[in-house]
């Protein structure tokens, strides 16, 4: 018997009719400790009944939360950045000189990439995002000497208005309550010609909402979104998917609920069909 499979049966033991109240409190008790950063509980319906059940908290809206962003994350990237450099890099040979990076942090993205490759030189890369990240990032740029990019916590005034080639988002849409990649797709200005979506926790079963304990005593609802439905919704607006990976950095262990649980997030690639050829 391998090591994993004799996990795995402790673990559906464990998960398993008798042990399983017990196994949720002590489970619980993790999520919610100082130590439980990263942890995930329960299975809602909606962000309102995940938010019930969490200690009060601004959510993302947490300057602390930022420390690991402005000194990791704007100088290194992660084997799961690879992708979205490889078809950014492309996107700029062919031309595409805006980008709007929804859930970007401090522009952690645009910092970290451009040490790997060249960016147009009349490129505008624009952000949305909590207010904490908003400031700290507008401060960064200006003390980093750089014009390229914004930053907005503007959610629907700036999708109704974009226009921009690239629309970039990175284990951030599944927090944002109302912001199915398609849906944001039928609401924008004009259709990006690239979307890339990284980081995003997909699942085989129904869509449902978990809540994850996101550090510095705070805690966030989020979606976990059916993978093929998602998919099928952004082609239906007239994109191609052209790439899809594994994140195995990533992974999601809903406490009790085995059967929601998986290995890895994952990434993916669409093209506008104006752009398939490419
Ligand atoms: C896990 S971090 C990912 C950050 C970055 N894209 C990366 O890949 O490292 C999720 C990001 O989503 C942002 N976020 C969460 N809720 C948001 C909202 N309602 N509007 C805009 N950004 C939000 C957070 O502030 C945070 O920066």
């Amino acid at each position: 018997m391998s090591h994993a499979s004799a996990a795995q049966i402790v673990r559906e033991l464990l998960e398993g009719p008798v042990t399983r109240p017990a196994l949720l409190r002590w489970r619980r008790r993790q999520f919610l400790a100082k130590a439980g950063t990263s942890l995930y509980f329960g299975v809602f319906d909606s962000f309102a009944a995940a938010r019930e059940r969490l200690p009060p908290s601004p959510e993302f809206n947490n300057e602390q939360l930022a420390t690991e962003y402005v000194e990791v994350r704007t100088r290194q990237v992660f084997a799961y950045d690879y992708p979205v450099m490889w078809w950014l890099e492309r996107a700029f040979r062919g031309g595409a000189t805006s980008v709007l990076d929804i859930g970007g942090s401090v522009g952690v993205h645009y910092h970290a990439y451009r040490r790997y490759f060249e960016m147009p030189s009349n490129l505008t890369w624009h952000i949305i995002e909590v207010p904490a990240m908003v400031s700290i990032g507008c401060a960064l740029a200006a003390a980093r000497g750089v014009k390229s990019l914004s930053f907005t916590d503007d959610l629907n005034r700036t999708i109704s208005s974009a226009d921009a080639d690239i629309w970039l988002s990175a284990g951030a849409l599944h927090y944002l309550e109302d912001a199915r990649p398609a849906d944001l797709l039928k609401r924008c200005f004009k259709q990006p010609m690239h979307l890339l979506l990284n980081k995003l926790p997909l699942c085989a079963g129904e869509d449902f909402v978990t809540t994850q304990n996101i550090g510095e005593g705070c805690f966030a609802p989020m979606h976990v979104f059916n993978g093929d439905r998602l998919i099928r919704e952004v082609e239906a607006q007239g994109y191609t998917l052209r790439d899809r990976w594994k994140v195995y950095e990533r992974s999601l262990y809903v406490p009790g609920h085995p059967e929601r649980s998986f290995p890895f997030f994952t990434g993916l690639y669409f093209a506008g069909l104006a752009n398939e050829t490419r």
